[in-house]
């Protein structure tokens, strides 16, 4: 049990990272690699077998195919047929630089949350405060 576990573990560790340029040779009928949300696929045993037809897939090849993948509105099942094909993944250096924009957005996020919460407190600090004179003022008349 443990021995699987760990040899699921290697294997999930030894990902094989590909550069554009690398990829990029992978562009013919006869050898096909197209990138996925940064995952590079080896789909030249499925050019034919594609209901889309292999014209599409051999315009994307030796590219990143994301977009127009994501344009068609694939189905789950397309999306697990893709995992079949998988070969590895994108290297770091030619991933589009995506993520630092969400972490600036998710940053301005948290700063209007956080005025969000301030401000209803303090007005309800402040009906606390005026709600309690008017109740004194009230028994002491
Ligand atoms: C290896 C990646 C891909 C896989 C596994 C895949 C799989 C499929 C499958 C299973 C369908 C049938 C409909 C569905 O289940 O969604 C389909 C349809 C189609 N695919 Fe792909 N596809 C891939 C990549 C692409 C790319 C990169 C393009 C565009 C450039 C594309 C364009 C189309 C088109 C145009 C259809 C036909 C849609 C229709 O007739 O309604 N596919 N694909």
């Amino acid at each position: 049990m443990d021995t699987d576990n760990n040899t699921e573990a290697l294997s999930k560790s030894s990902v094989k990272y590909f550069t554009l340029e690398e990829i990029k040779q992978h562009n013919m009928s006869k050898d096909t690699w197209i990138i996925i949300h940064d995952k590079v696929y080896n789909i030249t045993s499925f050019l034919e077998e594609h209901p889309g037809g292999e014209e599409v897939l051999l315009e994307q090849a030796g590219t990143d195919a994301t977009e127009s993948f994501e344009d068609v509105g694939h189905s789950k099942d397309a999306r697990e047929m893709l995992q079949q094909y998988f070969i590895g993944e994108l290297h770091m250096n030619d991933r589009k630089k995506e993520a630092g924009k969400d972490i600036f957005i998710t940053t301005t996020g948290k700063t209007s949350s956080w005025t969000t919460w301030v401000i209803p407190i303090l007005a309800a600090a402040v009906v606390g405060v005026m709600y309690r004179y008017y109740v004194l003022e009230q028994k002491s008349s």
